[in-house]
């Protein structure tokens, strides 16, 4: 277990530098010793950022889902693999055991083969967090198949998007689902996406709700029946490290949102050792992140992390408001959550409400509280630490993204001292770089830049799904041989790492990434639109919220700005879904621009965020006098 269980800050240093000086040797020994492969690697890495190409564990095969639960039957059967918490707390809450979730998982991988579904093909899955949706992904990787989660809040238009773009053929989703006070028509949701999806063939509907559906006929199926009458042995398909896993999709900053593909190997075993570490795991733990299985989080850090290390994964299906503002920390005292990740728009809006919803439960089982998504802010970090985890309970800032697959920066509990709004050290195997506008590496501490990767790790997406042009331009073409992250960081004085936030047209909001392009396209589908620029200010709760400054027509017509308002968010809302509604809308006379026409988004960042003191020289704008005039009307 050499190099599994990182224990105190020097044996990190100790770790680090060994897995710099020989990344190869480092992830070679861990691979060896705490994974099931059915043939072992011929090369560890080969890699070329320019290409760009990385293969981790070349020659290797394996089945992820032999590791993350065939392997636990002889030791851990009986253990709760997931704990599902229901939305409604009358409802009881599930122990699924190791072997009942292989058994749930084989028989659900054998639907998919009876509906034709192989190696390599994609499946769409759009469900709420309940069991079936953890199944459903391991099932998926059970056969070979390509597993693409989309998040049950996306529009159907969104989804549809996410389906054509990697040509699945089969969808999973439910009939709807339940979130807080609300009941969700998802299946209505999938039939509009459907339509513009003649790729698919199979519709299979877990039944959850119990709402009113209509089922069409040739395409829709209910799961329940396939699953009553399908083998619950279900031999696993044999992998090649490289083989692709998942896609999962995240915006960009222009165009369609972009399909990242993580391979089987790599992903594993970055996964599973950066869980052990982060959240320094041990075998009597109950382990709750709160994030949806629909975004990376869940990916890593509720399914395939936990379950390789044998770990019970905590599976929330409501919300944190629901019946009221102590639902999470009911959970933790009922469940007597060990370990509690989410993100710090949750703990904002948590640390809003009365004090009494966390202290009237008994929070002492928690070890280690975790942050994920976006910067966390002092206040939140400090309100987390007093009250959740009564100073007692190291928080652990993780700095990751979709496109890195696990976690990137962060301290390792109880041995890096943490700083508020600090993700601190690299983990073992990860060699940040901050670059200066000429494109050079900053050296040594106190500097701020740019956040790049300069070696590959095992867990680094691969390409973009059918756009590896898009993959490297986006992410290895801003820096010489480095991966690009799009964030910007500082180091201070004894190399830990800050956050500074996005660099690019990427705003997240409530932890969820924007891209501004897709938004601006959505407004600009309203027939009154002219133009629309949006930006991010800064928001109490959501981190960042949305505003957009929008030009419409010259119809001479006088339309009613609120109706206005009202129509342009519920364009967004289809078809983006509604995190992305704007939380203000301006309309003005014109949009400012560059001599070249492009527009100064900084200027209407700053007037959004009420920074108007220097807006910087403006009059060599093509337009300057619409800034007085935005000034003048900006909204408060
Ligand atoms: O800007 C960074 C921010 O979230 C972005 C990645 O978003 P996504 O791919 O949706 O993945 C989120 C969950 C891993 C990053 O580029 N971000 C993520 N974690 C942090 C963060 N910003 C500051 N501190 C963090 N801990």
């Amino acid at each position: 277990m050499s190099n599994y269980h990182i224990k105190h800050l020097e044996e990190y240093w100790q770790v680090y530098r060994k897995s710099v000086r020989n990344p190869e040797n480092f992830w070679e020994e861990i691979a060896e010793e705490h994974f099931l492969w059915r043939k072992k690697w011929d090369n560890v890495l080969s890699w070329d950022f320019t290409k760009p190409e990385v293969k981790w564990f070349e020659g290797a095969t394996l089945n992820i889902t032999e590791n993350c639960l065939d392997r636990h039957l002889a030791t851990r059967a009986n253990k709760t693999a997931i704990l599902f918490e229901p939305n409604d707390p009358k409802e009881n809450a599930q122990h699924i055991t190791y072997k009942e979730l292989h058994q749930r998982v084989a028989t659900m991988a054998n639907v998919l083969r009876e509906q034709g579904a192989t190696k390599g093909d994609r499946v769409c899955i759009y469900l709420p967090m309940i069991p079936e949706l953890a199944i459903a992904v391991l099932a998926c990787a059970r056969i070979g198949a390509v597993h693409s989660v989309v998040f049950a809040g996306f529009s159907a238009t969104a989804l549809a998007t996410r389906i054509n773009d990697c040509d699945c053929k089969i969808v999973i989703c439910s009939d709807g689902s339940f979130r807080g006070s609300k009941t969700i028509n998802l299946k209505e949701i999938v039939d509009e996406a459907l339509e513009s999806c003649p790729g698919v063939k199979t519709n299979l509907v877990v039944k959850r709700t119990g709402g009113e559906v209509t089922m069409k006929e040739g395409r829709d199926t209910w799961l329940q029946p396939l699953l009553d009458n399908a083998d619950t042995i279900c031999k696993a398909t044999i992998m090649d490290a490289e083989d692709p896993l998942f896609i999962l999709y995240t915006s960009g900053s222009t165009g369609k949102p972009k399909g990242m593909v993580h391979t089987t190997g790599g992903y594993m075993v970055y996964t599973a050792y950066s869980f052990k570490n982060v959240f320094q795991y041990r075998e009597d733990d109950v382990y709750w992140c709160t994030a949806d299985i629909g975004w990376i989080t869940g990916h890593s850090y509720i399914v395939y992390g936990p379950l390789c290390n044998g770990a019970t994964t905590v599976m929330f299906e409501g919300v944190p408001s629901y019946p009221d503002f102590s639902r999470f920390w009911q959970i933790v005292e009922k469940h007597k959550v060990t370990q509690f990740y989410t993100a710090p728009t949750a703990i904002r809006a948590l640390a809003k409400e009365n004090l009494d919803f966390v202290e009237k439960h008994d929070l002492s089982s928690i070890k280690v509280l975790g942050t994920v998504g976006e910067p966390i802010n002092e206040e939140a970090w400090h309100w987390y630490n007093d009250h959740v985890g009564k100073k007692n309970s190291p928080i652990v800032d993780t700095w990751w993204q979709t496109e890195t697959g696990g976690i990137m920066i962060s301290p390792i509990p109880y041995s890096t001292p943490t700083i508020p709004t600090f993700a601190t050290l690299p983990l073992p195997g990860i060699q940040p770089a901050l670059m200066d506008e000429n494109g050079e590496e900053m050296k040594g501490n106190q500097v701020e830049g740019r956040l790049c990767i300069k070696f590959p790790w095992p867990s680094i997406a691969r390409t973009i799904y059918g756009n590896h042009d898009r993959y490297r331009d986006t992410y290895f073409s801003a820096f010489k041989n480095m991966y690009f992250t799009g964030d910007g960081a500082r180091r201070d004085a004894v190399g830990y790492y800050r956050i500074t936030g996005r660099v690019d047209d990427v705003i997240i909001v409530s932890g969820h990434n924007l891209g501004t392009a897709p938004i601006e396209d959505a407004i600009n589908e309203h027939p009154a639109v002219a133009e629309s620029a949006i930006v991010g200010f800064p928001h109490d709760i959501k981190g960042n919220a949305l505003y957009g400054y929008i030009t419409l027509k010259e119809t001479g017509e006088d339309r009613n700005q609120d109706n206005l308002r009202k129509e342009i968010n519920q364009l967004i809302t289809d078809r983006i879904g509604p995190i992305a509604k704007l939380d203000k809308i301006q309309f003005t006379e014109g949009l400012p621009k560059t001599r070249s026409g492009k527009i100064m988004r900084r200027i209407l960042r700053k007037i959004a965020s009420k920074d108007t003191g220097n807006l910087g020289d403006t009059s060599t704008l093509l337009n300057p006098e619409v800034v007085q005039n935005i000034l003048d009307n900006a909204l408060g």
